[in-house]
Order: structure tokens, then C-alpha cells, then sequence
């Protein structure tokens, strides 16, 4: 694998290890149980997709600590069905990313169509 390559990849692992602790903290935060339990599994997808990049870049990455905290302040300031709107676009932008990468990495086209379908939940649950 190139260079380039192997860097996009690594912070898609990174960004995965990212949304592992966003949807966590929101599960958390989530005034509703249902809410709670989708985000809990979205959230546990998420690391199966880091899973997925490691084993394609035989690397051991770290999330980052700030984002997931920032989810308390997020909902007050914007609201839960706010936040939960921008989760579900991000998930889009992201099943973009890992389809661009699909011809390279052919196991990359599940982790996009899982991504949509986070996106699609969460532009359900946000109607809740
Ligand atoms: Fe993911």
C-alpha cells in the first residue's frame, strides 16, 4: 500500500475511534432509552469499523479524548435533535470517503453501506 494511502486510511481509524466515543457520550446524554440503545449500537459498529482499518493498515491508532466530552455542551447549545442531524451528515460524508476507496479496498464497501444506514437511523431517531 502507498503512502497516501496508508495516512487516508489511518485517519479514517482514527475518525472511527472518534465516533466510537461520540455516539457513546450521546447514548449517555439521550433522554430517551430507545435512542440510548441505537446509539450504544451504532456506536459498537463503529469500532467494528475501526477493527475493519486496522486490519488494513496493521496499525494501532488512539481516538481522541476531547470530541466525546464535547457532546454534553453540544446538546445543550444546539439541542439533541440538532446534534443528532450533524452526526447523520457526517455519517454521510464519511460513506463517501470509504466509497472512494472501494476499488482499492474491496472489504471498505461494507463499512460505506453500514455508514449510510448510521446516517439513515439517525435521521430517524432525530424525528423522535
Ligand atoms: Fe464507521
Amino acid at each position: 500500500m502507498g503512502n497516501e494511502s496508508l495516512k487516508k486510511l489511518i485517519g479514517l481509524q482514527k475518525g472511527e475511534l472518534v465516533g466510537v466515543q461520540i455516539y457513546r457520550q450521546l447514548a449517555k446524554i439521550a433522554n430517551d432509552p430507545q435512542i440510548t440503545q441505537k446509539l450504544l449500537q451504532i456506536s459498537n459498529e463503529e469500532y467494528a469499523h475501526s477493527q475493519a482499518l486496522q486490519k488494513l493498515t496493521k496499525t494501532v491508532v488512539k481516538g481522541n479524548g476531547v470530541i466525546g466530552k464535547m457532546m454534553g455542551v453540544m446538546k445543550a447549545l444546539l439541542g439533541m435533535k440538532k446534534v443528532l442531524e450533524m452526526t447523520a451528515k457526517g455519517q454521510f460524508d464519511t460513506a463517501q470517503k470509504y466509497e472512494a476507496l472501494v476499488d482499492q479496498f474491496p472489504t471498505l464497501a461494507a463499512v460505506a453501506q453500514q455508514e449510510k444506514a448510521h446516517g439513515n437511523l439517525l435521521e430517524q431517531l432525530a424525528q423522535k
